[in-house]
């Protein structure tokens, strides 16, 4: 090997080390690999296999009436009774009927196996949009709106009772 040649050698020997390190630092495990993703990944993958069935009522249907919509109503009912002036009337109204609107949704779930069940689920939907437009009146300080959407939400409450509540 002549002078030039064995530059050239050692050049490309040289190139051919550092280039391996280079090769070699790069080789980390993917991300998914290291625990701490590969445990969140995991947990999530669980959490969205997870069934609507897993998410049970906490009670009888007696208990989430007594609980959650009696107290509700009855603060409603006082606060819509005259019309309100204080902002934080407002506030509990939209509160009381976003909370039955948005539950409406969770009781039109759970008719008894007994009697007509499109009666539960038509009720519950009177709750669900009244309740939703009582909401918006609320909103817009529309005492007018919030009298009649109160009004045809209890309506939701009757029907329902008059077939069920025994
Ligand atoms: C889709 C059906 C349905 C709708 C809608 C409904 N309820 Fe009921 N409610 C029931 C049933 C069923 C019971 C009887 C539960 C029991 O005692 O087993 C009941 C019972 C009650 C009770 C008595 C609870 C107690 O402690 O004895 C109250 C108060 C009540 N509901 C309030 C309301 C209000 C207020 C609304 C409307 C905002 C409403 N419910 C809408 C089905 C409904």
């Amino acid at each position: 090997m002549d002078f030039i040649g064995t530059k050239l050698f050692l050049f490309l020997l040289i190139i051919a080390i550092f280039g391996s390190f280079g090769v070699y630092a790069s080789f980390e495990p993917p991300l998914a690999d290291t625990p701490e993703i590969a445990n969140s990944e995991t947990t999530l993958a669980v959490s969205l296999s997870r069934k609507s069935e897993d998410f049970k009522p906490v009670d009888n249907m007696h208990h989430f009436m007594e609980y959650v919509y009696e107290p509700t109503y009855n603060q409603l009912k006082k606060n819509v009774s005259t019309e309100p002036t204080a902002k934080e009337i407002w506030s509990k109204i939209k509160s009381g009927a976003m909370i039955l609107a948005e539950s409406s949704t969770l009781l039109a779930q759970r008719a008894p196996d007994k009697g007509d069940k499109d009666l539960w689920i038509s009720s519950s939907l009177l709750v669900h949009q009244h309740g939703s437009k009582l909401f918006t009146a609320s909103r817009q300080k529309d005492y007018e709106a919030v009298k009649k959407s109160f009004a045809a939400m209890s309506e939701g409450c009757k029907k329902c009772h008059q077939a069920f509540r025994k």
